[in-house]
C-alpha cells in the first residue's frame, strides 16, 4: 500500500503569547493565546506511507534530516500512526517558505502542515478541532496555525479540550506585520526550554497568568471593534510582560539584544509622531511590527534610515491549513 497527501500551513504570530506548560508531554499551555496567521511564511509538506519502506525519512527544503529535528518529527509520525492504527513508515517532504534569513519560527507552519498531509495520508479524517489538537502535540503554537486570520488556542487541562479555534478567520481590519530581521542566526535558547525555566523560576510568573487572562478578554474585544489601537497597544504590552519572565527568571536571560531595543525605541518614538505602529517579540531578536497598510511605507522608510542593514518583510493576514492534493 502506497498513500500520500500535500498540506500547506502558515505560520503564525502571537499578540497574546504562550509562554509555559502545565503539562509538557501533551503540550498543555498554563494560559490561553491569540495569533494572527500570516500569508507570507508557510510550510509545503508531502506526506507517503509506503508499505516497502523500513523507516522514516524526512528531507527538509531537499535535504536529509537527522539529529534532534528529524526525531521530533518522527515522534509526531508515531503519535499519527497510533491514532490510525497502522506501522507503515512514511517518507516526509517539506519545503519551508520562510526565507532561511527571517528568523521566524517556521515550527508552527511546519507541524500544521504535518499533522494534515500526515493524518489524511495514514487514512484518518479529522476536524479541524482534531488536527489543531494533533498539531499542538509538535509544537503548541502549531495549534493556531490550524486556522486563519485572527486564532484563539484554549488552554484547556487536557489533551482533548486544549486546541485553537477562529477568531475571525477574514480579517476586516487593516493590519500588517512588518518583519524586522536584526540576526538570522539560531536561538540559543529554544522557546522549549526558555518558557519552562521562567515558569519554574520567575516570581512573577503567577501574575503573568492572571495578567494573560485579562489581556485575552481585551484582545477579544479589539478585534471585535476594530479597534487597531487598542490592539496594538494590547500586544506590544504583553509581549514585554512575556519578556520579563525571562529577565527575571533565576538566571536571568533575555532573547533581545542591543538592535532588538533600538528598535522597540523607534517603533515607540513613532507613535509620538501620531504613526500608529507596535512591536511583538519572541524567542529571538527580531521585530514584528505591527502597522496599518497606510502606514508600512513610511515605517520601512524610516527603519531603513536608522537601520540600513536590517531585512525586511511585510506579512498579509493569511489562511488556514488548505490540502494541495
Ligand atoms: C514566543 O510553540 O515554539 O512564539 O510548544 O515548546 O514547541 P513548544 O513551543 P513553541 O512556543 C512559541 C512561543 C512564542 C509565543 C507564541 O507563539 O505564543
Amino acid at each position: 500500500m502506497q498513500s500520500t497527501s500535500s498540506a500547506r500551513a502558515h505560520t503564525n504570530i502571537a499578540l497574546i503569547k504562550y509562554w509555559g506548560k502545565k503539562n509538557q508531554e501533551l503540550i498543555i499551555p498554563t494560559t490561553s493565546s491569540l495569533s494572527l496567521t500570516l500569508d507570507r511564511f508557510y510550510t509545503d509538506t508531502k506526506v507517503t506511507f509506503d508499505d516497502k519502506l523500513t523507516a522514516d525519512t524526512f528531507y527538509l527544503n531537499h535535504q536529509q534530516m537527522v539529529g534532534p529535528i528529524a526525531d521530533k518529527t518522527f515522534a509526531f509520525l508515531k503519535l499519527i500512526r497510533q491514532q490510525a492504527q497502522i506501522d507503515t513508515f512514511a517518507t516526509i517532504e517539506s519545503i519551508n517558505h520562510v526565507p532561511t534569513a527571517a528568523g521566524l519560527a517556521s515550527s508552527a507552519s511546519a507541524f500544521a502542515a504535518l499533522a494534515g498531509a500526515g493524518s489524511k495520508a495514514a487514512g484518518l479524517t479529522l476536524t479541524k478541532q482534531a488536527l489543531s489538537r494533533l498539531a499542538r502535540r509538535g509544537s503548541g503554537s502549531a495549534a493556531r496555525s490550524i486556522f486563519g486570520g485572527f486564532s484563539e488556542w484554549h488552554a484547556g487541562d487536557n489533551d482533548l479540550n486544549s486546541f485553537a479555534h477562529p477568531i475571525q478567520e477574514n480579517v476586516t481590519m487593516d493590519i500588517q506585520m512588518i518583519t524586522v530581521v536584526v540576526d538570522a542566526h539560531e536561538k540559543k535558547i529554544t522557546s522549549r526550554m526558555g518558557m519552562q525555566h521562567a515558569l519554574l523560576t520567575s516570581p512573577f510568573y503567577q501574575t503573568w497568568v492572571n495578567e494573560a487572562a485579562k489581556d485575552l478578554v481585551a484582545m477579544k474585544a479589539a478585534i471585535v471593534s476594530n479597534d487597531f489601537k487598542a490592539l496594538g497597544t494590547l500586544a506590544e504590552n504583553n509581549a514585554l510582560q512575556m519578556h520579563s519572565l525571562n529577565l527575571s527568571a533565576k538566571p536571568g536571560f533575555t532573547y533581545f539584544n542591543g538592535s532588538t531595543l533600538e528598535i522597540l525605541d523607534l517603533v515607540q518614538n513613532l507613535r509620538k509622531q501620531q504613526i500608529l505602529a507596535f512591536a511583538t517579540m519572541d524567542a529571538g531578536p527580531n521585530v514584528k511590527i505591527i502597522a496599518q497598510s497606510k502606514d508600512t511605507a513610511t515605517i520601512i522608510d524610516i527603519l531603513k534610515q536608522a537601520f540600513p542593514h536590517v531585512q525586511v518583510e511585510i506579512a498579509k493576514p493569511g489562511h488556514g491549513l488548505i490540502y494541495l492534493d
